[in-house]
């Protein structure tokens, strides 16, 4: 089984890090094959809306995006982490996200698998906001169900921290590194 991560946050070693890291180690113990991409350093343009991918359901744009759409369809577990920034998924993650109108075209209008193919694949959410308010994630956890939901992933739920913000501050909380190794580890087991 393989899993994908993506680290969506442009702060190396920040609280969603420590989290998928978490995540990462615990599929990998129950034997999953794992894999970490970093959003911030590939070459990700936002979508254009050129319609290049009507046609075909593949994006024209060349960039680093390529590789994310075939790291995508190799996944059978995804594992996205993004902080909240201004209440939604940071702009790293939001380029991606926007990019797969192209799989939107493939699903919805030429009628094919999303992701190529239709095994069954399962995706979890990991965030975490500075503040502590009630809304904090609303945004967010839309933006990720919707893609989840349009690529045939099925949601396996989340990982939602607020009042995290100082750079490591989630290794201070009694039991996020642990609940996040476990969640890793129910991931691949289910
Ligand atoms: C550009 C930017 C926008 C942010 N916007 C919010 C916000 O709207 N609400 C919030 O609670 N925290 C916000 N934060 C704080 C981060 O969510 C917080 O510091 C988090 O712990 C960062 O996670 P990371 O270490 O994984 O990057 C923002 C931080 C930045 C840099």
């Amino acid at each position: 089984m393989k899993v994908l991560g993506i680290a969506s946050s442009p702060r190396r070693g920040g609280n969603t890090d420590l989290l998928l890291g978490e995540v990462m180690k615990g599929a990998a113990s129950r034997g999953a094959e794992v894999k970490t991409i970093i959003l911030n350093d590939l070459k990700i343009a936002p979508c254009q809306h050129c319609d290049g991918c009507l046609e075909t359901g593949r994006c024209k744009v060349e960039d680093e995006m390529q590789m994310v759409y075939r790291e995508l369809e190799d996944a059978d577990r995804i594992v996205l982490a993004s902080p909240v920034h201004f209440m939604g998924v940071t702009a790293q993650t939001k380029a991606m996200i926007d990019r797969c109108q192209a799989l939107w075209v493939r699903k919805y209008v030429l009628k094919l698998p999303p992701l190529g193919n239709r095994r069954e694949r399962k995706g979890l959410f990991i965030s975490v906001g500075g503040r502590k308010i009630a809304n904090l994630f609303e945004s967010a956890l839309a933006t990720v169900k919707t893609l989840f939901r349009i690529l045939d992933i099925t949601y396996a739920g989340e990982l939602l921290f607020p009042g995290i913000d100082e750079k490591g501050a989630i290794a201070k909380h009694p039991d996020a590194l642990r609940q996040a190794f476990l969640a890793g580890q129910k991931l691949v087991e289910d």
